[in-house]
């Protein structure tokens, strides 16, 4: 036996016999190093390069690119203006994130119907969905870029006290609010870590690391569907995409990683 495999053995023995807390620290620092091989090679960059293509295409009634859709930093500026949204939109009178006002951009200058720029939000088996890769390849221009939200427009101020009031509303049938999984260091389940998003740093990982390509289900997830998700392990009725209480959560939680160097296009289990 060489002196590698006795050690191995060593130390698998010393984990087994080893109190719970440290095999606890073991497995994190475990799941640590599997999240960082993860990071080299993520396909988030062919969900990338598929957005790419798509705001350059022409497409719709009016036969237009996305090219001119302005994200707040004037049309057609894709570099950085993820890490300024949700922002108020002067054109539209209202608070938006990226992907609502992807959907505005394609009803006012694609001219599709308001049901067609929405229709199939998240993508699954047989179905790849275009916001995905549109949010994937305007999110990675943004990154490494500062998180830069701001509340001065009196509108994104009060989407910001709404997103707050339903982070920490309870109800249904487990009377859960978002606060009661994400309101402390340390809470875990199973295998997950449940950041803490009332604090700064847990709010600043949580979001800068979104879109996300998930290794367990083989597609690259926005920000939207992170909400979704986790509105069903709230056991709260399906959060419709788009709505008004999607754009006032993001809103929230974005504001709270300001300060933070966005991260995103990332990859997660
Ligand atoms: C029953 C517990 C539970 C509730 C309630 C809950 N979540 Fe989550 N949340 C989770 C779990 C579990 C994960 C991690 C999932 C994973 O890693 O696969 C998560 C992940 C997240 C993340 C991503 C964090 C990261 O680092 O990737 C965000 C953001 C988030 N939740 C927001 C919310 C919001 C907003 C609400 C309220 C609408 C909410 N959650 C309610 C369990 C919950």
């Amino acid at each position: 036996m060489t002196s590698t495999m006795r050690a191995a053995i060593a130390a698998i023995a010393f984990a087994i016999a080893a109190p719970a807390a440290l095999a606890q620290g073991s497995t994190e620092k475990g799941i640590e190093a599997y999240r960082q091989a993860l990071q080299d090679g993520n396909p988030a960059e062919l969900w990338e390069a598929r957005g790419e293509d798509l705001w350059k295409k022409r497409t719709g009634p009016k036969n237009a690119s996305l090219e001119k859709c302005d994200l707040g930093l004037g049309p057609g500026v894709v570099k950085g203006a993820y890490a300024q949204m949700p922002r108020h939109f002067a054109d539209a009178d209202r608070v938006m994130d990226l992907e609502t006002r992807l959907v505005w951009c394609r009803v006012n200058l694609q001219g599709m119907s308001e049901a067609d720029a929405k229709r199939g939000p998240f993508g699954g088996p047989d179905r790849k969905s275009d916001i995905e890769a549109l949010v994937a390849w305007i999110t990675s221009e943004s990154k490494g870029v500062t998180m830069a939200v701001s509340l001065d427009h009196p509108k994104m101020r009060e989407n910001f006290e709404l997103g707050k009031a339903i982070f920490f509303f309870r109800g249904g049938p487990h009377d859960f609010a978002c606060a009661t999984c994400h309101g402390e260091d340390g809470k875990r389940i199973r295998l997950q870590d449940l950041p803490n998003l009332t604090a700064k740093s847990g709010a600043q990982k949580g979001y800068t690391t979104w879109p996300a390509y998930r290794v367990s289900q083989g597609e690259l997830r926005t920000f939207q569907w992170r909400l979704n998700d986790c509105f069903r392990q709230q056991r709260f009725p399906e959060l419709e995409f788009g709505s008004p209480a999607s754009i006032a959560l993001t809103t929230f939680l974005a504001y709270n990683a300001n300060g933070a160097a966005f991260a995103a296009p990332a990859i997660k289990r």
